[in-house]
């Protein structure tokens, strides 16, 4: 059976008796990943949970995650691998430094190779970590680095790993093969554990069971290891001592497993693997002196102001978003399920129903049609409190449903609908249309509602706001992460397009941020032409998506808005369109990066996504490519991309970052 599970449990303790007087209130937030086996038969989702770096492979006959990935023709000698759960664990709340508390248990067996020529190679080169690193992209040094530490940035790089090591490196104070050694930052250990004295042979070739435990708050580590072939759990630890993991962690960290072989090789298997971690947080109230809640959800408008203020603040406002956004999940999911019942319960009842549309049992995430007045309420009458940003389209407001569902409703404004909308009837169908298209990086529509002359769009509430408010404020979005938005998002985009859908009001506030951090588009466009044909539309409009995709990418990259305030003296790099095609032709396009993201940057990759970006804003004529294509060179980074002119081209079209056109640059496309 597929065992892996992903729980987020939200417990929250309020200390009324001891700190009444206080607006902060614990919350421990416990993620729980578990895997029986490494085989793709049992784990569909195998490789989209576990990521493989350098040399490792998932083996199918054994069950395992198998480092290094020998094969007839490779040499095995001098490989390291890792392989790491895909998504970062909360390890450390940076306000009160306390690290989180683990456990984790998994099996192993460091195989015998037999066809080694001298005996002497018989296992014992070189070892396997339980590791826990701050990237999903970087493999370490092989031979006794045990792939645990980075070549690229040795001096700050955070890491814990305990380590498996079955040969002798006296230079790193091994005393013998057979050692189990804790890590912090460096490969020399800081405790060292001869397992030869339980009776244990790491190398043996038979599966043995590893045990940490790590008691955050009282920073206490427990190691236990099992005899061969025996899971039952040791009462005896290994190893138990108060240790302060807190200066080797970053809030989010990566946990996984890391191994190598050197002149001497051996095979490395996990073959299952469970984990619980435990982090626990202090929630503050937003309240409306601090208008914390207020900078998260807040729109484009106020971004540099927001900016500043965040700065000051430090990280908080960062864990508070991450902590909201769990919340509200939870909160959703059982109103949601509280809601299904009753609803149930009230349709079955109601057979004299005025309008069938609204009262008919549905499926919950039905897209439906609400009432002028249903969404009135959930927004206290489109109060100003409850806005969330605007736009030259309309407003966006926070609701809450009668069901207790938060949503996110636009509400296209007079003017708009008056000058765009003149054909309300195709709008509405439009929205309609794109709210039955369904996919994990498109932001479900709930509904609509078409009264009192008002068009109003209903949309899920993605609590961790939109990506201007990520790239262009105080946190700074790891590089991973900014990587997996410009997927997330080509892939949405993609999507559409193969719909014969477009977006057509794409740019960073329109792009959202779940709580795992996906990215999904939001806030279409949905305005259709006049009187062209759907396909002459689709093709227009496709291609101005894809144009204001390169926009988004050099974006995320640059971590700068597309048109920065107006400042004098710095007036080449306001447009960072022209920017970036200026740093293309004097052939210095990491320039462009974002300098905040520091030494964990992958330049390679992040300047091929530039080039990527760059070729969408090409003439559609003159190469600029479909977003299948751009997704294809995203998903696959060795597929060649076409060659970008050496310098910019005249004719590429200006662009509005107001997004004033009626699909974005259609006016300017026309010309074209
Ligand atoms: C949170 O977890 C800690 C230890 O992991 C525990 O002591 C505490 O009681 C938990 N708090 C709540 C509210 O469950
Ligand atoms: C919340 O915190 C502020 C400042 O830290 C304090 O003045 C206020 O009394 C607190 N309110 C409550 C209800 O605890
Ligand atoms: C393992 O090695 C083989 C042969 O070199 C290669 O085809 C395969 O893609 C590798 N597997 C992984 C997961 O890298
Ligand atoms: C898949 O799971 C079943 C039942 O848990 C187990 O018997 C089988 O060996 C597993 N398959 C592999 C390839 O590990
Ligand atoms: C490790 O333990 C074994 C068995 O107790 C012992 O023979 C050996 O000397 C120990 N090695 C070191 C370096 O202490
Ligand atoms: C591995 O090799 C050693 C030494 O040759 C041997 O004692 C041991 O039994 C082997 N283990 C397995 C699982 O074959
Ligand atoms: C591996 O073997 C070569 C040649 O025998 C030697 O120069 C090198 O130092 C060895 N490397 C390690 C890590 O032992
Ligand atoms: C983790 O795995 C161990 C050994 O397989 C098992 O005893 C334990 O119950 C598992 N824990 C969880 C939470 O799945």
């Amino acid at each position: 059976m597929a065992s892996i599970s992903y729980i987020l449990l939200l417990i929250f303790s309020f200390f009324n008796l001891v700190h009444s007087a206080s607006n902060a209130s614990s919350i421990n937030v416990t993620k729980h990943f578990s895997f029986h086996d490494f085989s793709f038969t049992n784990n569909s989702r195998l490789v989209h949970d576990v990521k493989l770096l350098g040399s490792a492979k998932f083996s199918d006959e054994k069950g395992s995650l198998q480092i290094p990935n020998e094969s007839e023709e490779t040499d095995i000698r001098h490989q390291a691998g890792r392989g790491l759960y895909s998504f970062p664990i909360r390890l450390l709340d940076p306000i009160t430094k306390t690290p989180a508390s683990f456990q984790t248990t998994f099996s192993f067996q460091l195989n015998n190779l037999t066809t080694a020529s001298d005996i002497s190679d018989y296992g014992g080169g070189s070892g396997l970590t339980f590791i826990i690193v701050p990237d999903e992209f970087t493999v370490g040094r092989p031979g006794p680095w045990l792939g645990m530490l980075n070549d690229a940035c040795e001096s700050d790089y955070k890491a814990v790993a305990i380590e498996f090591d079955t040969r002798e490196n006296p230079e790193f104070g091994d005393p013998n093969d057979n050692h189990v050694g804790i890590n912090l930052g460096s490969i020399v250990s800081t405790k060292i554990i001869n397992v030869s004295d339980i009776g244990v042979s790491l190398k043996d070739g038979f599966v043995h069971h590893a045990w940490i435990d790590y008691d955050g708050p009282q920073r206490r580590i427990d190691i236990r290891l099992g005899l061969a072939n025996q899971d039952v759990y040791p009462t005896k630890p290994i190893f138990s001592e108060f240790m302060d993991l807190s200066p080797y962690l970053n809030e989010y960290m990566f946990v996984g497993f890391s191994a190598a072989t050197g002149n001497h090789t051996q095979i490395h298997n996990i073959l299952s693997w469970n984990f619980t971690s435990t982090s626990q947080a202090f929630l503050r109230y937003p309240s409306s002196e601090t208008c914390q809640g207020k900078i998260m959800l807040e729109k484009t408008t106020t971004e540099t102001t927001a900016a500043k203020e965040n700065s000051k603040r430090n990280e908080t406002p960062r864990s508070f978003l991450i902590f909201m956004a769990s919340v509200v999940l939870a909160l959703v999911v059982l109103i949601g399920f509280y809601f299904i019942s009753k609803h149930r319960k009230r349709a079955a009842k109601s057979n004299t129903s005025i309008d069938e549309e609204i009262h008919r049992p549905r499926p919950p995430n039905k897209p439906r049609r609400f009432r002028f007045s249903e969404l009135s309420s959930s927004t206290r009458s489109f109060n100003e409190i409850e806005v969330l940003g605007s736009d030259n389209r309309g407003v966006f407001y926070r609701g809450k449903l009668a069901n207790g569902n938060q949503v996110a409703l636009k509400r296209f404004s007079a003017q708009f609908l008056s000058t765009h909308g003149s054909d309300k009837k195709r709008l509405l169908k439009e929205i309609k249309v794109i709210s039955h298209v369904r996919h994990p990086n498109l932001l479900p529509i709930r509904g609509w509602c078409q009264d009192n002359n008002e068009i109003v769009a209903v949309y899920d509430f993605v609590p961790n706001g939109s990506l201007d408010k990520w790239l262009f404020g105080a946190g700074v979005l790891p590089w991973t992460r900014r990587f997996k938005v410009i997927k997330d998002v080509a892939d949405g985009l993609s999507f559409l397009h193969t719909k014969q859908l477009a977006h057509k009001n794409l740019k960073c506030s329109s792009v959202f941020l779940d709580v795992s951090f996906r990215a999904v588009l939001g806030d279409f466009g949905f305005v259709l032409m006049g009187a062209e044909s759907k396909q002459f539309e689709s093709v227009v409009c496709n291609g101005a998506d894809v144009f204001e995709f390169g926009v988004i990418v050099l974006e995320v990259i640059g971590g700068r808005p597309r048109v920065e305030d107006t400042e004098e003296g710095k007036s080449e790099e306001r447009n960072l369109l022209d920017f970036a095609w200026n740093l293309h032709e004097i052939n210095d396009k990491g320039k462009l990066v974002d300098r905040r993201m520091g030494s964990l940057i992958n330049l390679e990759q992040a300047i091929r996504v530039m080039e990527i970006g760059l070729l969408c804003t090409l003439n559609e004529n003159k190469g600029r490519p479909t977003m299948e294509q751009v997704v294809e060179f995203l998903h696959n980074m060795e597929k060649p991309i076409p060659e970008l002119p050496k310098t910019r081209p005249v004719a590429l079209f200006p662009y509005n970052s107001a997004n004033t056109g009626l699909c974005n640059n259609y006016s300017c496309t026309l010309k074209l």
